[in-house]
């Protein structure tokens, strides 16, 4: 579904990504690992157009799109979860919602009713304010906005960070359902023990660069990604 192919990817004059290279097929979830500034972030932005690569090549089922602007990025199917989660503060659970849906190309095809079943939490909460919703209940609101759009796939950077171990629980267990449902999902973790169970492979970048990639369950056990991961 999307093919990662030695991209290079610069802020201004600083050079970020190294030839970064990954697969995503349909129907998976894949992960992508790494610590603090390693470049997930970089690297779903690339793949979005946020921080389009200088060199090398985006394919989205086998047509580049590297050169692509976001909005038409987004139009194909790839939904994105900022790891600032970017929520309307000043507007409801349900407006945040309601403004975000699109007739995406998604197979599951997701209105409010339809997330709020795979996130109980969020319909109890339908007319409180965004910004007073908690930080775990922000994230819960970002996936879910991002699930009203219809992505075919779902870019999720870093869900875990700040979030009590019951919320990454109950996190992961949903996840886990969008797979079920037929969902795509490359996610940004430094968490690997979150992302055992849950993905099918993953990949872990260091200092903008691929440095291993395999089932998740051997890559625990790999000393260099322990250091990698800074496990
Ligand atoms: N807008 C920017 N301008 C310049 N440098 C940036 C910018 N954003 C990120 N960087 C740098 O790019 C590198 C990769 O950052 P990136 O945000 O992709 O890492 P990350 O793996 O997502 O880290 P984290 O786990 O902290 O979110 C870092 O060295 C960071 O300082
Ligand atoms: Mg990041």
């Amino acid at each position: 579904m999307l093919e990662v192919r030695e991209i290079h990817t610069f802020y201004g004059l600083s050079h970020i990504l190294f030839g970064v290279s990954l697969s995503v097929p349909p129907g998976r979830v894949v992960c992508l690992l790494g610590r603090n500034g390693a470049g997930k972030t970089t690297t779903l932005k690339s793949i979005l157009g946020l921080a389009p690569p200088a060199r090398g090549k985006i394919l989205w089922n086998g047509e580049e799109i590297q050169r692509e602007p976001a909005f038409l990025r987004a139009r194909r199917g790839i939904g994105y979860v900022p790891d600032d989660r970017r929520i309307f503060a000043d507007l409801t659970v349900g407006e945040n919602l309601d403004i975000a849906a699109r007739e995406g190309p998604g197979t599951v095809r997701w209105d409010k009713d339809k997330v709020y079943e795979l996130f109980p939490a969020l319909r109890a909460m339908d007319r409180r304010k965004g910004g007073l919703l908690s930080g775990g209940e922000q994230k819960m609101l970002a996936i879910a906005r991002a699930l009203m759009t219809n992505p075919l796939l779902l870019l999720l950077d870093e869900p875990t960070e700040g979030l009590a171990p019951l919320l990454v629980q109950s996190l992961g267990e949903r996840i886990r359902r969008l797979k079920e449902l037929g969902l795509t999902v490359l996610l940004a973790e430094q968490n690997i023990r979150f992302t055992l169970g849950l993905s099918d492979y993953g990949y872990v970048i260091d200092n903008g660069r691929i440095r291993c990639e395999g089932p998740v369950a051997e890559l625990m056990e790999n000393e260099d990604v322990r250091r990698f991961c800074g496990l």
